[in-house]
């Protein structure tokens, strides 16, 4: 269980020790395995007169990385070793929020370079929200004409430029996609729906419900939840998401597309006549049967193109979900993620209180996140269905790529080796919750640490790694006072009293 002398992340399966040293670094032969058990494992074996790697395209993509990591811990001399490895969870990921603040094209790379050396094969682009619309539409310009472009936002204490307008091309798009794949790494990009509006309905206010306001329909300028959102009566609606979706997929080569889902609060849903005379026509009980009438009707859409939709676990709320779509898991709703895998439906785990790397370290540090079973005990004889895990980063409070690699590191790599490294419970040897895994990770992430601050993503220091209680209450301390401003103030307010009338009606938000 020990992996403390190998400065490996994720830790491999399997490490048998031999006698003798390798010095021939240029000797790897490597040999395509079409079939193995795992589609993305891999043997190294490091022999005294040179290295056979053996394994599927991507198994080789992973041993190379881990001879990488081995190559910077012993460099010109290498122990002789057998190594056999592959992932427990076929879903690593992690997710970037490009709406709230922009990365540039460059430094998304650089978080790519960074999820390939941790083996991880997801990337969830949240590419559009109410505070702006980042992929370029070219059916719709407008919404990047309009919808990308926000005014002096307010997220925090820190400073923001006067105006922005920041979008990625068809071109960028293609290009981060390409990148991605060359690491073995899928895009999930999410097209929101039908909550999360404001960006888009400023662009096009033609498909907001009968009723709303105008003066509401901006991209807006501070983090929160918005009444904005897509009238699913109006027929033309759905040609439009169609049309986007069509976009979508000729730019993302990748199965499964994300369709959002989270947060859509109702309001307008209830007073508009076409959403109204929509339930009716289809005999809905509630306006959360028609957020998934909705989304089926998108998820068919993708299922005719021969590809898949992953929601947010909102949309469990109504009626039965089809297990085709996954399910992203980031709140609580335990019945009903039960009764869906209990169908086939299949979840990714990305629970705030483990997964949520924009939160701070006082809340989620690493050993905490060690400690995540991303199979929780309702789900044991369940187990498949786990499909794997996935770190969103959301970035109201992440204004930069710094701020951005703070955030992310170490913990996305201790998240990695969780998905890839941890063993179900009841398998002996391997790594489980305990602190001598802590130990082991930090003592192991030298080289990973070192390989990041040359791509300059430097994580945050020790302290926060597991923090004190003093310094936990220091950091809670520190950010209160950062969105302590009268105008966050207000807002939460007016947040809050627009969550209480969603939940008077549906006893939840
Ligand atoms: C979410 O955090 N609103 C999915
Ligand atoms: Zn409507």
């Amino acid at each position: 269980m020990d992996g403390g002398l190998l400065q490996l992340i994720p830790y491999p399966n399997e490490v048998i020790r031999k006698d003798g040293w390798c010095k021939c670094w240029d000797h790897v032969q490597i040999q395509k395995e079409k079939r193995q058990g795992n589609p993305e494992g891999y043997c190294l074996d490091i022999q005294e007169d040179g290295i056979r790697l053996t394994g599927t395209p991507a198994g080789i993509f992973y041993g190379k990385q881990a001879l990488r990591q081995l190559e910077d811990q012993f460099g010109g001399e290498l122990p002789c070793m057998q190594i056999t490895d592959a992932p427990r969870f076929s879903y690593r990921g992690f997710m970037l929020d490009s709406s709230r603040h922009f990365l540039q094209k460059e430094e998304i790379k650089r978080l790519l370079d960074a999820a390939a050396l941790l083996k991880l094969n997801k990337f969830h682009w949240h590419l559009v929200d109410d505070q702006g619309w980042r992929i370029e539409i070219r059916k719709y310009p407008k919404l990047t004409e309009i919808g990308a472009r926000r005014g002096r936002a307010v997220f925090t204490r820190i400073p923001e430029p006067e105006e922005t307008h920041e979008f990625l091309t068809q071109d960028d798009i293609r290009e981060i996609v390409a990148y991605a794949a060359n690491r073995f790494i899928d895009v999930v990009p999410e097209l929101e729906i039908p909550g999360h509006e404001s960006a888009l309905l400023a662009a096009y206010p033609e498909y907001s419900c009968e009723g709303t306001d105008p003066e509401e329909q901006r991209v807006q300028i501070t983090g929160g939840i918005f009444k904005e959102i897509l009238c699913a009566g109006n027929e033309k609606t759905v040609s439009f998401l169609k049309d986007i979706l069509d976009e979508y997929m000729d730019l993302f080569p990748y199965s499964y597309l994300h369709l959002g889902g989270d947060e859509a609060v109702k309001a307008h849903w209830r007073s508009c006549p076409k959403c109204q005379r929509k339930m009716k026509e289809l005999g809905l009980p509630d306006e959360n049967a028609l957020q998934q009438w909705l989304v089926r009707t998108m998820a068919d859409y993708l299922e005719q193109k021969g590809r898949h939709a992953v929601v947010w676990n909102d949309v469990l709320r109504g009626e039965k979900l089809s297990p085709k779509v996954a399910v992203q898991v980031w709140l609580g709703d335990k019945d009903l993620i039960e009764e869906f895998t209990s169908r086939g439906g299949r979840i990714v785990q990305s629970t705030t209180d483990y997964c949520y790397l924009d939160y701070a370290y006082s809340d989620i540090d690493v050993k905490k996140l060690l400690s995540f079973d991303p199979v929780p005990d309702y789900l044991k004889d369940q187990e498949k269905q786990v499909w794997g895990m996935e770190c969103p980063l959301w970035t109201e409070r992440v204004t930069d790529l710094t701020r951005a690699a703070f955030q992310l590191f170490p913990r996305l790599p201790a998240m990695a080796e969780n998905a890839w490294s941890r063993k179900p419970s009841g398998v002996d040897g391997g790594y489980c919750p305990d602190s001598k895994w802590y130990e082991s990770f930090c003592r192991r992430y030298e080289n990973v640490r070192r390989e990041l601050d040359e791509l300059g993503l430097k994580g945050a220091p020790e302290k926060y790694w597991n923090m004190t209680p003093e310094d936990a209450a220091r950091e809670r301390k520190e950010l209160e006072n950062l969105l302590d401003t009268p105008f966050l103030q207000r807002f939460r307010k007016e947040e809050e009293a627009l969550l209480a009338s969603e939940r008077e009606v549906y006893g939840r938000f």
